[in-house]
């Protein structure tokens, strides 16, 4: 298991369509071993593969990190079922150090996916879980949730992560110096 480095806001990666996984074989399970290691490592509360630099449809959720549990899901090859609904909710990515913005999303979502073993499974969400769903699976087309704000606030974030770039604060926004333990 090893923490990977987060590709940030810039990076090709992010705005590849990632490819869907033809065999669930070792190498894919360490993939989502290592995915959660650089979540935890970096607090987050789901990561796409792409954002370690692999374009696969692969995706990782801490269902429970909003409650303070920890609960996790192995999204590959997710797909909605449906989405419904409208909310407005605050989101960040561990791609887009610091900012934070509210993002137009459904309020229920369904998704079906394999997990790690490769069994289909569904999982639905409102609240929390739908905002990270949606947020991750936009990842996998190459979409950024900056990219759903109104031109106005887009331009704005984008100022302002131009000016974190300049100051620093993006050169190493994980370090691995702080891992705990
Ligand atoms: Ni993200």
């Amino acid at each position: 298991m090893a923490v990977l480095k987060v590709e940030l806001y810039g990076s090709p990666v992010l705005r590849e369509k990632a490819r869907p996984v033809d065999a669930i074989t070792p190498d894919i399970q360490t993939l989502l071993d290592d995915m959660v290691d650089t979540m935890r490592h970096a607090q987050g509360a789901g990561l796409a593969a792409n954002q370690v630099g692999v374009p696969l449809r692969v995706i990782i959720v801490d269902v429970g990190a909003h409650v303070g549990r920890e609960d996790l899901a192995f999204l590959i090859n997710p797909e909605w079922v449906y989405q419904e609904g409208s909310a407005l909710m605050e989101e960040g990515c561990l791609s887009i150090p610091q900012i934070f913005e509210k993002v137009p999303r459904p309020s229920k979502v369904k998704v079906r996916a394999l997990d790690r073993q490769g069994k289909p499974f569904e999982l639905e969400g409102e609240e929390f879980l739908c905002k990270a769903l949606c947020h991750e699976m936009d990842h996998l087309d190459g979409v950024l949730f900056i990219d759903r704000l109104t031109p106005l606030k887009r331009d704005l974030v984008k100022r302002k992560i131009k000016k974190l770039i300049r100051e620093g604060e993006w050169d190493d926004p994980y370090p691995l110096s702080k891992a705990a333990g």
